[in-house]
């Protein structure tokens, strides 16, 4: 019998080009508060959201995942027939099925990639790098293309107190591909089912149709319990990727949590003692809650605002509903 040949993969990975698109709308509080009897203050006091970034029409989920798509192939200087994968970290695609990543694969004009949706909420970006990581240094893909995207706008109730100013739209983007050196360490991932509850859909498509009057399945949350988990289960997860991955605190340069609450973020480096040097992504303030694409958006904008470069060691670390997490050191492309 035949013996099957396996041919051998990249040594390493490593992220080779970062790209977002933020959407044109920017949403400020005050026009959030009107319909949940907030203000300005509380919202900036509990969650350090000033306001946040809302697609119009145009701005869909393809598009603003193929916009972030092509700027971070042109700053990987990677030609989309190179993508052999495109992964897409989503839960707002409002088709059960095909998964966008199949639409954004061919408008980018891929040759005929292969291409699937991640559905792990806040924490999919990362499980998109892991994932991408592996096929890279299996032999299954040589370029892939990792896309955090969301549209949270359109299943946020504006009337939910506990969410309405928490949510936003936007996506980001990594070229993913060979390297010679390690580029992105090991992953520390995992899910807490007993918690589905937590985080999710108010009703599920079963329900909605029995409804008499019917309303899009909104996003609801619990949001204390989900912030108690977060500050103090995540700093242990980030612990262990930056074990995994051989580096101490003293080694980061960047800290780049999925952006849930300022407070979270703040919670979080206090508890691993980050050292003042260690940079802090706060995207939070001016773009809200994205899930998926808050980490690569977050990064972008520490990107271009200095305040993170290529060459620089990173921690990401991502979480949310399932509950589902994952973490890992990267190096900043
Ligand atoms: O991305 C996925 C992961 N998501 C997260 O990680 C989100 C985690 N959770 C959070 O970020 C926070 O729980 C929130 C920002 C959502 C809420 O902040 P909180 O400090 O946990 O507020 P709370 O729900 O414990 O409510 C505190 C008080 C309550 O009043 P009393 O009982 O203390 O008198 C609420 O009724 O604030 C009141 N409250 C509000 N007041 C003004 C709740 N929502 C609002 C509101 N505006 N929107």
């Amino acid at each position: 019998m035949a013996a099957i040949e396996i041919a051998p993969g990249a040594p390493y990975a490593a992220l080779l080009g970062l790209g977002s698109y933020r959407p044109s709308r920017v949403v400020p509080n005050s026009e959030i508060v009107g319909a949940i009897d907030s203000s300005d203050e509380w919202i900036q006091q509990r969650s350090g959201i000033r306001e946040r970034r809302w697609s119009t029409e145009d701005e869909t989920l393809q598009m603003m995942s193929v916009e972030a798509s092509r700027r971070a192939l042109a700053d990987a200087g990677v030609d989309a027939r190179q993508i052999d994968c495109v992964v897409v970290a989503t839960v707002s695609h409002m088709m059960q099925t095909p998964a966008v990543a199949t639409l954004v694969a061919h408008e980018l004009g891929t040759d005929q990639a292969a291409a699937f949706d991640v559905s792990a909420a806040c924490a999919g970006f990362c499980h998109g790098v892991a994932m991408a990581n592996d096929m890279i240094r299996s032999g299954s893909a040589r370029h892939v293309l990792v896309v955090g995207a969301e549209r949270l706008s359109e299943i946020t109730d504006p009337t939910d107190r506990g969410s309405a100013f928490i949510f936003a739209d936007g996506a980001g983007a990594v070229v993913v591909g060979p390297s010679e050196t390690p580029g992105i360490g090991p992953v520390v991932w995992g899910s807490d089912g007993e918690q589905y509850d937590l985080i999710r859909s108010r009703q599920d498509w079963r329900d909605v149709i029995k409804d008499p009057e019917p309303r899009m399945p909104h996003l609801v949350m619990q949001g204390a319990a989900v912030f108690r988990w977060a500050s103090f289960a995540m700093a242990k997860i980030a612990q262990q990727a930056l074990d995994r991955a051989g580096v101490s605190v003293e080694d980061l340069d960047v800290f780049v949590p999925h952006q849930a609450n300022m407070r979270i973020t703040d919670a979080m480096a206090r508890s691993m003692k980050l050292p003042a040097s260690v940079r802090i992504a706060r995207d939070i303030a001016e773009q809200g809650n994205t899930s998926a694409a808050s980490i690569p958006l977050a990064l972008d904008r520490m990107k271009d605002e200095g305040e993170a470069s290529t060459g620089d060691l990173a921690l990401l670390v991502a979480f949310g509903a399932g509950l589902a997490y994952a973490a890992q050191v990267v190096v900043v492309p």
